[in-house]
Order: structure tokens, then sequence, then C-alpha cells
């Protein structure tokens, strides 16, 4: 298959691909997204072969309408309300129980659909000129997920119909995800919207142990893809938790086993190893606009090993942090 190459001004060719069942991969705020028309089985089953993605991983559907909800669930509590008319369109994804119009590919059999209101002005357009869509993030699984269209090219041409070049993502770290389907309004995977807004939002808000925990064998994840290995990089990443000082001391120490380190920007002139900055280390927002890019960037280098400094996990800390680990595959050292 050939990958056609959009820019910002061919959505309506892009809608046409969308029609006839195909795959567009679109930019959002967060990250891009590989779309297809959400109520397809058959198109959104594409998504799944494009990714290698596991089909037991369910989909978050993305609407340009609040008035295209109610295709999509079957109920919309005053919770739910709250949160559509504070945080959409933006970085916040909510679980809600479905539709029959759902199919199952979308919900991976669930009896649950994940919805998102995007502010991105491509992916607004674009589902405007096609249907709501659903869409992860469009890495082939397991990788970091795409920040601007090279990171999808990279992955996936050959694989999908199409790309539309919408830039960088501002955001940069995947959405928010809560799901209001339960008794208590429950943080899945922190993202562009704080579990503090959102207790200021709805009040009480419980987080996910998989948040910031490895899933103990056997436990069922209240969100599928938090099972899985993700945002690895070939790289091997390891956290390492304790002060600057000692972060440049261990990594230094380090030097001559070709280590690497993903650093803050004020501690990169005491670094003596090869580095990729991030930000400041009180800047979670710009660590999460570059976190994706600074992954795939260690693998572009060749580097084998990469040491990170341990996020702090309030406000977007806690994204930062979230991906962070996964991409270390949970293993932090205390220095
Ligand atoms: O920012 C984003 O959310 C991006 C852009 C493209 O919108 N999308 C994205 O999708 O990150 P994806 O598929 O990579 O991540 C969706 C996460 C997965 O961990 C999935 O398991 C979870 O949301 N999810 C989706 N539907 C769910 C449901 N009904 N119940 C529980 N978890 C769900
Ligand atoms: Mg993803």
């Amino acid at each position: 298959m050939k990958t056609l190459m959009l820019n910002e001004n061919e959505i309506a060719k892009a809608a046409d691909i969308l029609k006839n069942g195909g795959l567009v991969a679109m930019p959002t705020e967060t990250v891009y997204g590989l779309a297809a028309n959400a109520l397809d089985g058959s198109a959104v089953a594409g998504i799944f072969k494009a990714k290698g993605r596991p089909m037991d991983n369910p989909l978050i559907v993305h609407i340009a309408d609040l008035s295209q909800i109610h295709l999509l669930v079957s109920c919309f509590p005053e919770k739910a309300k709250i949160l559509a008319e504070r945080f959409w369109p933006g970085p916040l994804t909510i679980i809600l129980p479905k539709s029959d119009r759902i199919p199952d590919e979308v919900s991976a059999g669930l009896d649950t659909v994940a919805v998102r209101f995007p502010s991105h002005k491509v992916a607004r357009q674009l589902i405007a000129a096609s249907m709501p869509l659903a869409a992860p993030s469009a890495n082939l699984s397991g990788s970091p997920s795409p920040t601007n269209a090279r990171h999808v090219y990279d992955d996936m041409n050959g694989r999908i119909d199409a790309i539309i070049d919408g830039g960088e993502c501002a955001v940069g770290v995947e959405s928010t995800v809560i799901t209001l389907a339960g008794d208590v309004p429950k943080l899945l995977r922190p993202g562009g919207v704080t579990v503090e807004q959102l207790r200021q939002a709805i009040g009480e808000v419980v987080i996910d142990d998989a948040v910031m925990n490895p899933l103990s064998s056997g436990e069922k994840a209240s969100s599928p893809g938090m099972k899985y290995k993700h945002y690895a990089p070939k790289a091997k990443v390891i956290l390492l938790e304790g002060s600057a000082e000692a972060f440049i001391a261990y990594v230094n120490a380090k030097k001559s086993d070709g280590a690497a380190a993903l650093c803050y920007d004020e501690d990169m002139g005491r670094l003596k190893v090869p580095y990729i900055p991030i930000g400041h280390a009180d800047d979670y927002e710009m660590q999460s606009h570059k976190l994706f890019s600074a992954l795939r960037n260690a693998d572009e280098q060749g580097f084998r090993t990469v040491y990170a400094h341990c996020p702090k996990t309030d406000g977007m800390g806690l994204a930062v942090y979230n991906r962070m680990i996964r991409a270390a595959g949970f293993e932090v050292i205390e220095l």
C-alpha cells in the first residue's frame, strides 16, 4: 500500500478515504492518532492490523460536536456534562456505558466506550467532514506515541492510506483517561488535564493502581492498554531516583559503559555522557511535550542504555512519570 502524505488543506481527500473504510493518521493536540470510521467494525479492524495492536485493547472515539456523543453512549451523567463543559475540546477522554451503535472492535467486547473531543483544528475539521473517528495513537504497538508526522511515517509507511501533516503536537503525551462507568470516577491514565483539575470540577476521583505501579500477575486491568509494555524505545531506559547531584554522579560514572542521559536542561553542563534534554525540572508541560520525541531520538542516535531522572508526580508530572516508568519497564534505581 502506498501511504499518501497530505497537508492541512487536503482534509476533503482524507475524509473520502475514511468514508471508503480506509485509515488516515491525523494530528491532535496530544499525539497523532490513526483514524477509521468508528461505526464501521471492519474499518476499525484495519487499525489493529496496521499497528499490530492486541484485539482486546479498546479504542477512543473522537467527536467534533457535543451532540455526537448521544450516538455513542447509552447515558450522559451529570459529572460527564461538567467535565465536557470544563475540558472539551481538549486532552480528556471520558469512559461511559456504550450505545449499541459501537462495534465490538472499538470497545474490545467491553460494555463501555471511551470518548474524546480533541481541540486540534485539523482533527476537528476531519471529523466534521467525515464521521466520529476511532483512533489510537498512530505508532506501532508498544513504541513511543508519535508527536509529529515523521514519527508516524517511520512507523506506518506502507501500512495505512494517508498521513495528514499538522506539525508538532502541543501536549505531547496522550489524553487523560477517566472512567465514569463505575461507582466512583477513576483516573486510568494521567495526561494534559490533571487529577487536581478533575477533582476541582467533580469532587472525588480515585487514581487507578496501574497508573503508578505494575499490575501484579493475574490482576485484571481497568484499562486493557495498561497491561502492555508501552512507550518503549529499543534503548534500555532506567529511572534513577534521587537528587540532581546523585543523578549526575551516577550517570557520569557509567560513561565507559556507553551510557546516555535524558536530563533536565539545567543539568546539561555537568554531564560527561551524551544527553537529550527534556526541559527544566519544574516544567512538566515541556517535559510532556518532548518526552516521546526524546525516546525516539535516543534510538536514532543508537544509544543502548539511557538513564532518566525520576520525575515528581504532582500536576502534569504524573503524566510524565506514568510514561517514563513504562518506558523503563518499571525499573527504578534509588540513589
Ligand atoms: O490522546 C489520546 O488519547 C490519543 C489521541 C490520538 O486521541 N489516543 C490514544 O489512544 O492515546 P490509545 O489507544 O493509544 O490509548 C487509549 C487508552 C488505552 O490504554 C485503552 O486501553 C484505554 O484508553 N481505553 C479505551 N477504551 C477503553 C474502555 N472502554 N475502558 C477502559 N479503557 C479504555
Ligand atoms: Mg497508544
